[in-house]
């Protein structure tokens, strides 16, 4: 069976004291947690305070962006290699937020992907369709195109070790999550995409669901089948709501 993973995607939210006692209410209550991974992605000068405070404990933390490039004159951009620097093992990359608002193109999301498998980090690969899209039923056909760079260039071995996200555009930040039986078709038809089932499952692809994941619905999305977990996002700014949504996770993981 794969672990159940769920993370705390920050954003642009925080501050030296408030994310201190979030830390601790993460910490306070997750501590026992055997068959969850919890990751919480802080923004970049962020890292420390994550690396300190979490690095005797079970919680992993990382970024929420990467450069494509190694080293070099790229002002405003942050290094795989710097994240190393500080423990950083993970890192989400894709997020609709940044391809809108930023113009990141498929291409670049690939090239940042094979950067972090590069450096041991294991990459968080967001992909979601808009309201248009799922309403003129081209949603699934959407999803591949935006695995199709990876997969063709580097085959489906390339997403063994990472994490895909399924975020419907429409889900994330409205309050409006996809249904559970919405969830379990994309995810099984990402799943059969990059055919996740094959291999020793030694090293298996996790696939989570992001977009308004709240107490209230994680359980039931992630009892589906093929949801893995949880990418979290208003609800990961409370330590008690995040912490119910980790609990939930471990229950299933633990059933
Ligand atoms: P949300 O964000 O939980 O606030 O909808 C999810 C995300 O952006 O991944």
């Amino acid at each position: 069976m794969r672990r159940k993973i769920v993370v705390a995607n920050w954003k642009m939210h925080g501050s030296l004291s408030t994310n201190q006692s979030l830390l601790e209410g993460y910490l306070r209550h997750l501590s026992s947690l055997q068959h969850t991974d919890v990751v919480v992605c802080v923004p970049y000068p962020y890292l420390a305070q994550a690396q300190t405070t979490l690095q005797n404990s079970n919680i992993h933390w990382g970024a929420q962006n990467l450069a494509k490039f190694p080293v070099g004159a790229y002002t405003g951009e942050v290094s795989a290699e710097m994240l190393r620097d500080f423990g950083s093992e993970y890192v989400i990359l894709g997020h609709s937020e940044r391809s809108t608002a930023y113009c990141e193109s498929s291409e670049n999301i690939a090239d940042k992907f094979m950067m972090a498998k590069t450096h041991q980090i294991k990459p968080i690969l967001c992909v979601g369709e808009t309201l248009q899209e799922r309403e003129s039923g081209v949603m699934e056909r959407v999803i591949a195109e935006q695995l199709n760079h990876l997969l063709i260039s580097r085959g489906a071995e390339v997403f063994r070790g990472a994490i895909i996200s399924y975020e419907p555009i429409w889900a994330i930040g409205t309050g409006l999550s996809a249904t559970p039986e919405q969830a379990q078709s994309m995810h099984e038809f990402i799943r059969a995409l990059i055919k996740a089932d094959e291999g020793d499952g030694s090293n298996p692809t996790r696939i989570i669901y992001g977009g308004s994941v709240n107490p209230n619905n994680a359980s039931l999305l992630m009892a589906m089948p093929d949801v893995d977990g949880a990418l979290v996002g208003r609800c990961a700014l409370s330590s008690e709501e995040f912490v119910k949504i980790c609990l939930a996770a471990e229950k299933l993981a633990s059933e």
